[in-house]
């Protein structure tokens, strides 16, 4: 997800340092995992399609959260470390289509895509400070950050459309991870992470509605 920042499932400083354990194995399938729209369809669901936003379904889904660990939490915890993971790729990739827009769009763009990655970065702090809140700890570090979000990346140049369309997805994915939170927070009584969550939905349905209508002919 991150320019420059290439991933191998076969990289040995990528494992998780348990060499020749099952838990070395289980971390490369981890890695190899395809593209989230793919990992959805053998889920059972529909592919991801950037014309709508219906968030996923809590039940059913496949637990695409940040890999178990007591310190950053289960349950809920972890849902809103995903939701922090994902934030903090699609800012990355938000700011990467900042940088790199052409075309006759190019002011409007660069202008909403910073408007877009500065609300994130401001997000991405509260987000992490609630898990803190919480009881646990927020997950960091580029490496840890992209493994989680399992963002699709994408590479300049592309046309001004494609970059809309890819942050679609991304913006898509996001939301999806933040109703899977949403509905946790609701199950485990915790109204101000509920909050917080609704608040993050409604902000990316108003990104999602923007970049659609720029892409609507
Ligand atoms: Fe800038």
């Amino acid at each position: 997800m991150f320019p420059g920042v290439a991933f191998r499932a076969d990289h040995p400083r990528l494992s998780c340092g348990f060499a020749g354990t099952e838990r070395q194995h289980e971390s490369a399938a981890h890695f190899r995992r395809p593209p989230v729209s793919h990992a959805i369809d053998a889920a059972g669901r529909a592919p991801l399609d950037i014309r709508t936003d219906e968030p996923q379904p809590a039940h059913g889904r496949r637990n695409m959260t940040a890999p178990a660990s007591p310190a950053s939490g289960t349950g809920l915890s972890q849902s809103l470390n995903q939701v922090l993971a994902d934030s903090y790729a699609v800012m990355a990739l938000t700011h990467l289509a900042h940088w790199n827009v052409e075309g006759q769009g190019f002011f409007a763009l660069h202008t909403a895509f910073q408007v877009q990655y500065e609300e994130l970065f401001t997000a991405i702090d509260e987000i992490a400070e609630r898990i803190r809140a919480r009881g646990h700890y927020a997950i960091g570090g580029l490496a840890q950050l992209a493994r989680t979000a399992q963002l699709e990346e994408f590479a300049a140049p592309l046309s001004q459309e494609d970059y809309v369309a890819r942050l679609v997805a991304a913006n898509q994915k996001l939301l999806a991870d933040a109703a899977v939170a949403r509905d946790r927070a609701g199950e485990e009584n915790d109204p101000e992470s509920q909050d917080l969550m609704i608040a993050r939905i409604t902000l990316h349905q108003k990104t999602l509605w923007m970049l659609r209508s720029f892409l609507k002919s």
